[in-house]
């Protein structure tokens, strides 16, 4: 089977770690270009430091290239309170000698999209603020023809949890979120409506903590530490968010969703709230650029796979 070309944009992130785990279990199915880091959870230093180590604790051996250190307009709100100082919990990862491109992020990112071979294209995959995809569609329209789908996570249709109207990586940069989500590419929106009913339970993250093997025993610590600060619909799973969007690229069979057209709300009294108009089958044809909203999740199976991969990962 061809691997499908995707390109991450994160900001590790507790939950960002558990997208790259999956990703790096997946790479007989995935074929990852690249990742940016993009500030958000934590400043963009640390954001890219945690994925230098992730891709060297993962195995996970792709160019990494340090993205935007603040939104397009507005000042930078961490979520230090959720990820921790690090951005990863207490977790410690091993140090590694690996380093971002010397090249701009911006230009790397567009040279790499660009230079795909005659017919293919790429599935952008952004777990984070949507900074870095913005100012690549402003400063290089032309990638957007070498862009087969944006899926992202981010948003909600029911109520935030930054706000109670706006979801964190919109609610971060919502200018940027607006123009991602007017750029007329099938956009998949993995927002809170699907991804507050995607975790493992408090039993499941204390088996992988109490596990001898290194990369099991990391995402123990990972999880446990997000467990406290997080919260879910009902308070017995911890979610994860970000692997939502890479779950649906290995096993879109988890999953649920409407088609909509949404659209951001960046007002300072609702910033960053998705406001989203459901499409009716018949309209679909009419509708330039649909989103398709998840908003359901198997969840005994989606904890089955995500664990069996993580598990994997010698
Ligand atoms: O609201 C959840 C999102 O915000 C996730 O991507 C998490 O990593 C934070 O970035
Ligand atoms: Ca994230």
């Amino acid at each position: 089977m061809k691997k499908r070309k995707i390109w991450i944009d994160c900001d590790p992130g507790i939950d960002d770690a558990v997208a790259l785990a999956m990703v790096a279990a997946s790479q007989d199915r995935l074929h990852v270009l690249g990742i940016s880091t993009v500030s958000g959870n934590q400043t963009i230093d640390r954001v890219t430091e945690n994925a230098l180590k992730l891709s060297a604790f993962l195995s996970l051996n792709v160019p990494i290239v340090r993205g935007a250190d603040c939104p397009l307009l507005r000042p930078l709100e961490i979520a230090g309170d959720i990820h921790g100082d690090t951005g990863l919990g207490n977790c410690r990862l091993p140090e590694t000698q690996k380093k971002p491109e010397d090249e701009n992020g911006l230009l790397f990112m567009r040279n790499t999209i660009m230079h795909l071979p005659a017919g293919e294209k790429v599935t952008l995959v952004p777990t984070g603020p949507l900074t870095n995809i913005a100012l690549l569609f402003k400063v290089f329209p032309e990638v957007k023809e070498r862009v087969e789908q944006i899926v992202l996570m981010g948003g909600s249709a029911g109520g935030g949890n930054v706000t109670p109207y706006a979801e964190f990586n919109i609610w971060v940069d919502p200018e940027a979120a607006s123009l991602v989500f007017k750029c007329g590419l099938p956009i998949v929106m993995c927002g809170l409506d699907v991804t507050m009913q995607s975790g493992l339970n408090h039993r499941q993250v204390k088996k992988l903590l109490s596990s001898s093997h290194p990369v099991q025993h990391a995402y123990g610590e990972m999880l446990s530490f997000y467990l406290g600060t997080t919260i879910s619909e009902n308070r017995q799973l911890v979610c994860i968010h970000d692997a939502v969007t890479i779950l649906f690229l290995t096993n879109p069979e988890l999953f649920r969703g409407i088609y909509a057209e949404i659209c951001i709300d960046c007002s300072e009294e609702h910033r960053g709230q998705t406001i989203l108009r459901p499409v009716s089958p018949e309209e679909l044809s009419r509708i330039s650029a649909p989103v398709y909203m998840l908003n359901k999740t198997e969840l005994p199976k989606f904890q089955e796979i995500l664990l069996q991969k993580l598990c994997s990962l010698a």
